[in-house]
């Protein structure tokens, strides 16, 4: 393969053809100078990539197995005119402010917490099998990553309490990010998002609670939807509901398919007396259930994996 230096010279020669041109007999001129053009542009073509070449040979191979200096130099990130908001944080700031117009107080949960909010302070006896139910991790120390935004609920309880001294109620929506050590698959991802809603006044019923839930469903799919409960079993809710809403036909439904949205249902009395507030004159209603699951079927989305992947060609459908 020639050196660059030598296609260099080559070029130069090439150049100095172009006085000829005058030269050549005015039926073979306009040919002339098209092969010369042809070749010019050929040649000019291999100088380029002889020199990308030539500067990708010049890179120092990356030792990886060196030890990191974490002081040195720092990489240079991309400005963030290239980054654009995550769908899933998109959909999370349209569901609280759904849950905003409808009165709710924001709470965030936290992405590390412990056992008793995880469980005892939600009346899971100590040992019994729903626990297991959860696929928790844990860290070395015993801490636990939520598998549930349930694990907030003992803390709104607390916090909000002095609303009902005043004769208020307590409405907080929780939005956080939840884990499950659980096998990834088109359905199941072992990170993911859920939204808790924690309602609780002196005389509120399951029928308020249905009413929020179609409300909100309603307000985030933008139509009419039909609504269904089925029972299930939590042991921070009694009685506890399953809440499903019918898969409607413009989001490709056929008038017959159910999908389970959450688990809902009356505070259990144990979890309102553990927060401090008197089961016999308080009563409440709460719900948690997933992100994902609620803004896939909003797109028509299959693999819920995608949202973690970092897969800049799914994330780009959603940039506007
Ligand atoms: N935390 C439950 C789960 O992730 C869902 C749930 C059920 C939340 C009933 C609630 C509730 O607040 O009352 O499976």
């Amino acid at each position: 393969m020639p050196s660059i230096s030598e296609l260099k010279q080559e070029l130069k020669k090439l150049n100095a053809e172009y006085a000829k041109i005058k030269d050549v007999p005015a039926a073979e001129r306009a040919d002339f100078g098209k092969q010369l053009n042809i070749k010019k542009q050929n040649l000019m073509q291999q100088i380029a990539d002889a020199e990308a070449a030539a500067e990708v040979a010049n890179v120092e191979a990356l030792d990886i197995t060196a030890p990191c200096d974490i002081n040195g130099a720092q990489p240079e990130f991309l400005t963030a005119d290239f980054g654009s908001k995550h769908p899933l944080m998109t959909e999370l700031d349209r569901v609280i402010g759904i849950y905003q117009s409808m009165g709710f107080d924001i709470m965030e949960s936290r992405q590390l917490d412990d056992e008793f909010h995880m469980f005892d302070s939600l009346n899971f006896a100590k040992g019994h099998p729903a626990r297991d139910g959860y696929d928790t991790f844990r860290t070395e120390e015993g801490f636990i990553p939520p598998a549930h935004t349930s694990t907030m609920q003992h803390r709104v309880l607390k916090a909000n309490k002095y609303k009902l001294d005043a004769g208020k109620s307590i409405a907080v929506a929780v939005p956080g990010r939840v884990y499950r050590n659980e096998d990834v698959d088109a359905t199941h991802e072992h990170t993911f998002y859920q939204c808790e809603g924690v309602y609780v006044s002196k005389d509120c019923t399951l029928g308020n609670m249905l009413a929020i839930l179609r409300e909100f469903f309603e307000k985030y799919y933008g139509q009419k939807l039909n609504i269904k409960t089925q029972p299930g079993y939590f042991p921070f809710t009694e009685p506890s509901l399953e809440f499903l809403i019918e898969k409607p036909k413009s989001l490709g439904g056929k008038g017959d398919g159910w999908l389970e949205m959450l688990g809902c249902g009356m505070i259990h009395p144990n979890v309102l007396k553990m927060a401090g507030i008197d089961p016999t004159e308080y009563q409440g209603f709460a719900w948690g259930g997933g992100i994902d699951r609620l803004v896939m079927l909003r797109y028509g989305l299959g693999d819920v994996r995608n949202f973690e992947a970092a897969k800049l060609d799914f994330l780009k459908e959603f940039t506007c």
